[in-house]
């Protein structure tokens, strides 16, 4: 019989489930596409429902469940941590909890009875712990025979950072760091700082990180005083945070603020107060701080390990600017990054755990990687979408063969309109591939603000990421490796530094600089975010990226997520239309229909 098992991560930060049948990866999705709340920390019952669907299970049929972590490790962990921060007393201990446990305590109980809700029995509830779940996801489904894994997160039960071996089917802890000396908590915590929202907001600080000015005196002054007062660094990579700048231990808030005004002589920013360049300068000297620590946990992981292959996993591992500087290290022959990195890939990984080592069972020959493209969530049929668009009478729509929607794709593209493109199935993990994309001209200055203003409705300064042929990639980028979730921030070749030199101008005007020949794609810094599109895990994404090269000599667009500012990423089709309406994006082609907007067409 077959063994079907499902993993589950809940009630921190951005749910999930997955399934895996006999080892293979069948389906995974995150709840916040179902439920349409972003980041949903609730329990992932529509994401259940769903992986059972896809598989054609029913809840009886599943073997094991495994949940990402150790409910009774975590619950002494805020014992001790009470303990350790006694002077701030019971009262201020247990208002604080909520900043990153919410209802944890009681999650076993809580886990139960949805379970049962959704007519499960509980004894196969498994708890593999957080970093082996993590560790899980970035080994199992590597393209590896064997690698050194490094997972480096905010929190687990204890641990924040871990380095692993694995091989074959095993995974061997070698070193563990534990809160609260958190490298994810530290990067949470600058995030604060700068006005973002913890624990969605990080990607932005690195976004905003390109801004800052590398030889300025400032930025080299806030990176020696973050390295002075806030974070000792030892040679290993491993580090000690000063307790007294954080307050994430014990308050709701996660910096000591005076402190933190004190030593940079900057006031925390308020969220809708204006981006400057100090802000910039503080987010680069922290990304710097961060990098150097990954960079040498990684030297340290492949030290110890001997292995030349890393894999990554854990929230850390979604920032692409260190990871490409990673990349670099010698004695890296390769590398390879969980395109879910955060929590929700934990519930693949315990999963695969739960496959691998509770079980014992071998891994399928290792040749390429086994997440499918990511491209692990539902998707529709023809069918589906023509019974779904024909009830919009705002919406004029044709069904067109495959060549023919390619061409009429690329020819909007060309003429500089957006287009919304939903394909196949949705992606795992946060980044849209190129099946839950918006697309635009990667060589039209005008598209990135375009897209982020009459589109995205979000802050201007932060930049698209190109999805690239990846037989063309070294044409465009200083990439020797393929990077097909979107994980590599490397530089764009033949930029035009001379667009900078001698102007005054302003924070936001510089986004509007050509800097490159692909500038809408091109980060002020000039790097990108690369997708790299392969035929294997995208067909039809890569025929189109084909037509378009054929057409402009270009096989290169902008891929934005399809999705508006704070809403989730696009899951079904009706998803896709509101989006549609509810913003100027100019055509919207789902599976092989093309839409228009009446009024405009
Ligand atoms: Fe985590």
């Amino acid at each position: 019989m077959a063994e079907i098992i499902l993993g589950i991560s809940a009630f921190f930060h951005d749910s999930a489930a997955a399934l895996i049948i006999d080892g293979k990866i069948i389906a995974a999705a995150q709840e916040e596409r179902f439920s349409r709340i972003k980041n949903d920390s609730a329990f992932p019952s529509n994401a259940v429902k769903y992986v059972l669907e896809e598989a054609g299970v029913h809840p009886g049929e599943v073997s094991q469940i495994a949940f990402y972590e150790k409910p009774l490790l975590k619950f002494e962990r805020l014992l001790e941590t009470y303990h350790a921060f006694a002077p701030y007393g019971l009262k201020s201990f247990l208002k604080a909890m909520p900043v990153w446990m919410k209802d944890k305590i009681f999650f076993r109980r809580m886990i139960n009875s949805e379970l049962r809700a959704l007519r499960f029995s509980r004894s196969k509830l498994l708890f593999p712990e957080h970093h082996l779940s993590h560790a899980a996801s970035a080994f199992y489904p590597s393209p590896f025979e064997e690698a050194a894994i490094l997972t480096i997160d905010g929190v687990g039960e204890w641990a924040n950072l871990v380095i692993a071996y694995g091989s074959g089917n095993k995974i061997k802890i070698l070193k563990e760091q534990h809160f609260p000396h958190s490298l994810g908590l530290f990067y949470s915590a600058i995030t604060y700082y700068l006005g973002f929202q913890v624990n969605s907001g990080e990607y932005k600080v690195m976004g905003l990180a390109a801004y800052g000015d590398g030889k300025a005196e400032e930025t080299k002054a806030f990176e020696n005083k973050i390295l002075d007062k806030i974070i000792d660094i030892r040679e290993d990579g491993s580090f000690l945070l000063n307790m007294e700048y954080f307050r994430f231990a014990t308050h709701l808030t996660m910096t000591n603020d005076k402190k933190w005004h004190q030593l940079f002589k900057v006031s925390r920013r308020e969220k809708e107060d204006n981006l400057k360049q100090v802000h910039a300068n503080l987010a680069l000297a922290a990304q710097k701080v961060l990098e150097k620590i990954v960079l040498k946990l990684s030297e340290t992981a492949l030290d110890l390990t001997g292995s030349k292959n890393l894999v990554l996993a854990g929230g850390v591992a979604l920032n692409g600017v260190a990871n490409g500087k990673i990349m670099e290290l010698e004695g890296l022959t390769d590398i390879w990054i969980q395109p879910a990195a955060g929590d929700s890939g934990g519930a693949l990984g315990a999963a695969l755990a739960t496959w691998h080592i509770s079980l014992n069972k071998e891994r399928e020959s290792i040749s390429e990687d086994s997440m499918q493209g990511t491209y692990l969530g539902p998707g529709y049929s023809n069918e589906q979408i023509g019974a779904m668009v024909s009830k919009y009478n705002e919406l004029s729509f044709h069904y067109l063969e495959e060549s023919l929607l390619l061409e009429e794709t690329v020819e909007a593209i060309e003429k500089g309109l957006v287009v919304g493109w939903f394909q196949g199935r949705m992606e795992f993990g946060p980044r849209a591939l190129g099946n839950r994309s918006i697309l635009g001209d990667a060589k039209n200055p005008e598209m990135q603000r375009k897209i982020n203003l009459k589109i995205k409705f979000r802050e201007s300064f932060r930049p698209f990421a190109p999805s690239v042929l990846q037989e063309d990639v070294s044409k465009y980028f200083h990439l020797r490796n393929i990077s097909p979730y979107m994980l590599l921030v490397k530089e764009v070749k033949n930029i035009d530094r001379n667009q900078n030199s001698g102007k005054p101008h302003g924070f936001m005007e510089r986004l509007n600089e050509k800097r490159s020949y692909i500038p809408a794609v091109t980060h002020v810094d000039y790097t990108a975010r690369i997708q790299t599109v392969s035929q294997r895990t995208n067909l039809r994404y890569w025929k189109l990226l084909n037509v378009l090269k054929a057409r402009t000599g270009d096989g290169i667009v902008i891929n934005t997520s399809f999705n508006i500012k704070d809403e989730p990423i696009v899951c079904s089709p009706q998803d896709a239309v509101e989006c549609f309406l509810k913003t100027e994006m100019d055509m919207l082609v789902l599976g092989n229909y093309v839409l228009y907007k009446k009024n405009e067409y």
